[in-house]
């Protein structure tokens, strides 16, 4: 079955979901996206859409910083997400993407004039990272992150994913899994596609917000995990050689779920096994996303 996009309010096939040359998005980064996950259980035979509130709520905060208008109330574009995961009907684990964007017009910078567009489409996404079981191998990128004074990083627009990518390629060229990127003054930020969290001493540490990093869904998720299980959670600046140091070191996002680290920069992280706390986690974060958790069932909405 050809899968089904959404565009501007009408479905197209897979095939016609295509934008003119002359879009603004295309040449200049004006757009916000989002990444959402539904996970098929095949015990209740559902889709749950993991946190898909959050998502809009994100979205939409990123729309006005861009000017984006569109004539959807954010029930309406989460509707509109659940009835696009419906509409294609995939009975596995799948990655939505919502788009919203400045659309074809003539050259020039100044966007206005031109139409707001958007789009939602699926696709089938298993594991991110291979070696999410074994843990990764990661290295700190020579690209820093980019600040808030020069582009957001703490939303999900478009050109600002040139950062993201070349901080990934030189990562996977030089032979590790992903890259961490650090600040422009030196502190840990987070990884290409993920917010970063420490164990130390059974402590869970995370950058604060203000040190550049996007305002994860999962990292929140993962604060409220901890805390649910007694552990301390701590968000505060880090410093470099703390990701030497700890005694264990993991990813959170919506593609990369939980991804443990083992190695960073060829040193290996404390005895260079998954940790305990970050095995715990995991357990809980993929129980409470695959709707086998009811502590957590506000965070779903079934699709299907
Ligand atoms: C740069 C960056 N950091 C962190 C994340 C994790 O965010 P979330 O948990 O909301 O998916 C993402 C996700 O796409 C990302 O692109």
């Amino acid at each position: 079955m050809s899968r089904k996009v959404l565009m501007n309010g009408a479905y197209v096939a897979w095939s016609d979901a295509t934008v003119h040359i002359s879009t603004h998005a295309l040449h200049y980064g004006t757009a916000v996206f989002e990444g959402i996950r539904a996970y098929y259980n095949d015990e209740a035979g559902q889709s749950f859409i993991v946190r898909l509130t959050e998502h809009v709520e994100r979205l939409y905060r990123n729309m006005r910083v861009l000017r984006l208008n569109i004539p959807l109330t954010k029930q309406e574009f989460a509707n509109a997400i659940v009835d696009v995961v419906r509409q294609n009907a995939l009975k596995e684990d799948v990655y939505i993407r919502p788009i919203v964007y400045w659309g074809a017009g003539t050259v020039g910078l100044y966007p206005y004039g031109r139409a707001n567009d958007y789009a939602i489409y699926v696709e089938p996404m298993g594991k991110y990272f291979d070696d999410i079981d074994a843990g990764l191998k990661v290295c700190v990128s020579s690209w820093a992150r980019i600040s808030d004074n020069s582009l957001p990083p703490t939303g999900k627009f478009a050109g600002a994913y040139v950062n993201n990518v070349l901080a990934k390629v030189e990562a996977v060229q030089n032979g590790y899994d992903e890259a961490i990127l650090l600040t422009k003054d030196g502190f840990v930020s987070e990884g290409s596609g993920e917010n970063v969290f420490l164990v130390r001493n059974g402590t869970v540490m995370t950058p604060p917000t203000s040190d550049d990093i996007l305002e994860g869904i999962t990292r929140d998720a993962i604060i409220t995990l901890s805390a649910d299980r007694g552990h301390k959670v701590v968000e505060r600046r880090i410093s470099r050689s703390e990701l030497y140091s700890t005694d264990e070191l993991f990813f959170t996002g919506t593609a990369g779920e939980v991804a443990p680290i083992t190695s960073v920069d060829g040193i290996v992280i404390g005895d260079g096994a998954v940790g305990a706390i970050t095995h715990e986690l995991k357990d809980a974060y993929f129980n409470a996303a695959r709707g086998n958790e009811p502590r957590y069932s506000q965070w779903l909405t079934s699709a299907f």
